[in-house]
């Protein structure tokens, strides 16, 4: 970020640091037992089919990651390794296949797909009862509604260590720095149904620091190194981190968010790190999705949309 405002925000005590490697912990712990659970009842355990299309090196530790939590969460993984020339046509094949596969309760699509293929088209193809990260339509119209069952995991990830860190958040102003509809649009929703007065900021915003330091809780996810740093943060705010990103330090490639950590951890209250805050919550809420969806599929009451 670059700006000519000085910093006048008081410094306050060192940030206290969210452990989200350790709150996803518990949390696929407790996936698993409902995934015990279910493979008693069901004789078969929830089962999480994962569509990788080409080999972006980002994606395929996503994937690998995804896969292997899974496992250790007592949830089947299904992988589907495509060539990046998959036509369309047969990735929607393969979406249509999934959608009637019993064995099968969540299909994840990893994004970004290959320009030669309409994501849009892609997420719509999957049933709304399997669509694990929340992307569908459907899904979508639900969360703006208040009422959705399956909701995208980054930021359901990000209002869990938020309630567990400020308890309720009825009336906190939050900001939320990035528009996508992955992180931005959803967490939007989801902070407003918390009763939240929710601001979001993006790269035509004027006076985004302003903005920004207005917010009792600030969730940024911009996809830049380091975006936001003190000058940006209210003294005590809560700072949560969506950014991965790699960058050169020293000669050496290294890991940051799209927060300069250093600097805001001596204004921020609380904040997330990077890695080991929001990544690790974002698999597990995915493996909490997938329990979740195997569970409303295959109860008798199931709404099969
Ligand atoms: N790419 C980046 N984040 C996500 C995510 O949460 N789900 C999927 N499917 N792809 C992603």
């Amino acid at each position: 970020m670059t700006t000519t405002q000085p910093l006048d925000n008081a410094p306050n005590a060192e940030a206290s640091i969210i452990d989200g490697k350790a709150f996803a912990e518990i949390l696929r712990k407790n996936v698993a037992v409902g995934a015990r659970a279910f493979r008693e009842k069901r004789g078969r355990a929830p089962g999480l089919a994962v569509v990788l299309v080409g080999s972006d090196p980002a994606s395929q530790v996503y994937v690998k990651t995804k896969m292997k939590k899974a496992l250790e969460s007592g949830i089947d993984s299904f992988p589907h390794l495509l060539e990046s020339d998959t036509s369309e046509a047969d990735l929607l094949n393969l979406i249509d296949k999934l959608n009637n596969d019993r064995y099968v309760h969540g299909i994840l699509v990893q994004l970004p797909l290959p320009a030669h293929i309409d994501e849009s088209k892609v997420i719509a193809a999957i049933n709304p009862a399997k669509d694990v990260d929340g992307f569908h339509p459907i899904n979508v119209g639900l969360l703006g509604q208040g009422k959705a069952k399956l909701i995208p995991c980054t930021p359901l990830g990000c209002l869990m260590m938020l309630k567990d860190q400020i308890g309720d958040l009825s009336g906190k102003k939050a900001v939320i720095v990035g528009r996508s509809n992955i992180v931005g649009k959803p967490m939007a929703s989801l902070l407003l149904q918390e009763n939240c007065t929710v601001t979001i900021v993006h790269s035509r915003t004027r006076d985004l620091i302003t903005e920004c330091r207005q917010a009792d809780i600030l969730v940024v996810a911009i996809g830049r190194a380091e975006f936001i740093d003190a000058r940006a943060i209210k003294p005590g705010a809560v700072v949560i981190d969506v950014g991965i990103n790699r960058v050169e330090k020293s000669g050496v490639s290294v890991l940051v968010g799209d927060v300069d950590f250093d600097s805001a951890k001596d204004i921020a209250a609380a904040m997330t790190p990077v890695p080991g805050g929001v990544g690790p919550m974002t698999v597990a809420c995915l493996m909490k999705n997938t329990l979740a969806a195997a569970e409303a599929i295959e109860s008798n009451t199931a709404a099969r949309y």
